[in-house]
């Protein structure tokens, strides 16, 4: 049996640690991908402290939710991809560490796995899926999962909401910047968001029209937005989901919008006029399949064609070694407007 690197976590609250582990095989609909980059996401370090059953069942786990990486092979039934393809997917975590990415080879649901575009290196497409996500769903879902509005890369969709604002707490974000991005290919106006001063520039070239700071209170907030827009705010996109972001977010949107958060709502005195949701990011619940599927071959010609552009990206070096002292970075906010990924192949 061939094994390979990989990045174990012993149990929860401990050291994670190199050690080998075997190559699996395909399955009927599967891929086995050689992961060349992968993506570090806030959700590991949160694993790594405090477990979260529904996503990591037994330990020692092997944990990582998004790469790119190389087909080596295929399972029975895929026809939409070959051994040499450049793919880039979010894992399938909940499934446990034969799909999971700190490692240097994983198997990969073919349906939701997309094509990287020839000029998108593997390193920017491994940051783009759990990013990208959890505003598709918050959005383009059916209900209850979504909102059920009309995609833009879906005919009509394409500038639908024009003339809709839309507030987005945390553009900077990983999330953010996407939501951001898709913001405007639905044609919402204006578009609003919070962050960081220094991040002004990059999220307007983005598509926010309005970059608020993110230390204002709700009310120098309110007021900002009064002076920008006269429609009232029916829908925000939490990308930050602290508990003062949801308040804030829960106080500006008028009654009956909504505010969508991206973590557990928590939002004291709700009122009853106002919906707080909270997207689960992903396409691997039955209910999202169908719009993973028909979203991945728009995300990979957004990418070819700029429509959609990755977040900065910094390479953590010392490949496996590298995700604790990034998964760090990231809990101590000490990331800013970009995302880090490592390349599970420079494990010395
Ligand atoms: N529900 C889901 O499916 C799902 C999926 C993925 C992630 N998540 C969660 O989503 C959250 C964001 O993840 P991420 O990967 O996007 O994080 P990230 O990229 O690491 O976020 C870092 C950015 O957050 C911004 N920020 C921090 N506090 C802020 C505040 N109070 N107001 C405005 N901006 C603030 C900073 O912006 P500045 O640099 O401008 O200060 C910084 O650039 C995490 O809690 C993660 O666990 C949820």
């Amino acid at each position: 049996m061939s094994t390979q690197q990989a990045l174990w976590l012993p149990g929860i609250g401990q050291d994670f640690a190199v050690g080998t582990k075997e190559i699996d095989a395909p399955g009927p609909g599967e891929l086995l991908v050689k992961i060349i980059s992968s993506g570090l996401n806030p959700l590991d370090w949160k694993i790594q402290e405090n477990g979260f059953i529904q996503f990591v069942k037994s330990y020692p786990a092997v944990i990582g939710e998004e790469a790119a990486g190389n087909v080596e092979a295929v399972g029975e039934g895929v026809t939409d991809f070959k051994e040499g393809d450049r793919v880039f997917f979010q894992a399938s975590l909940n499934m446990g560490s034969k799909f999971t990415t700190f490692q240097q080879y994983c198997i990969v649901i073919a349906d939701s796995a997309a094509k990287i575009p020839d000029h998108t290196s593997f390193d920017q497409a491994a940051s783009v899926q759990v990013g990208i996500i959890p505003f598709v769903v918050a959005l383009y879902a059916q209900q209850p999962e979504g909102l059920a509005h009309l995609a833009p890369w879906l005919e009509g969709g394409n500038g639908k909401y024009a003339g809709q604002p839309i507030l987005i707490m945390g553009g900077a974000s990983t999330l953010g910047q996407y939501a951001i991005q898709l913001a405007r290919l639905s044609g919402f106006s204006p578009i609003i968001t919070t962050a960081s001063f220094h991040n002004t520039e990059l999220l307007s070239s983005l598509g926010a029209t309005h970059v608020l700071d993110r230390k204002l209170s709700t009310t120098a907030l309110k007021d900002a937005i009064a002076k920008i827009t006269s429609i009232p705010i029916i829908l925000a996109f939490d990308a930050i989901s602290l508990p003062d972001t949801q308040q804030t977010a829960h106080d500006i949107v008028t009654a009956g919008g909504t505010v969508i958060t991206v973590r557990v709502p928590q939002v004291d005195n709700k009122h009853e006029d106002k919906v707080v949701q909270q997207v689960v990011g992903s396409f691997h619940i039955p209910p999202n399949r169908e719009l993973g599927k028909s979203f991945m071959p728009a995300l990979t010609q957004w990418l070819a064609d700029g429509t959609i552009k990755p977040n900065a990206i910094e390479v953590v070096p010392g490949g496996l070694n590298g995700v604790s002292s990034g998964l760090q970075r990231l809990k101590n906010n000490l990331v800013s407007g970009k995302k880090l990924v490592v390349r599970p192949w420079e494990t010395a």
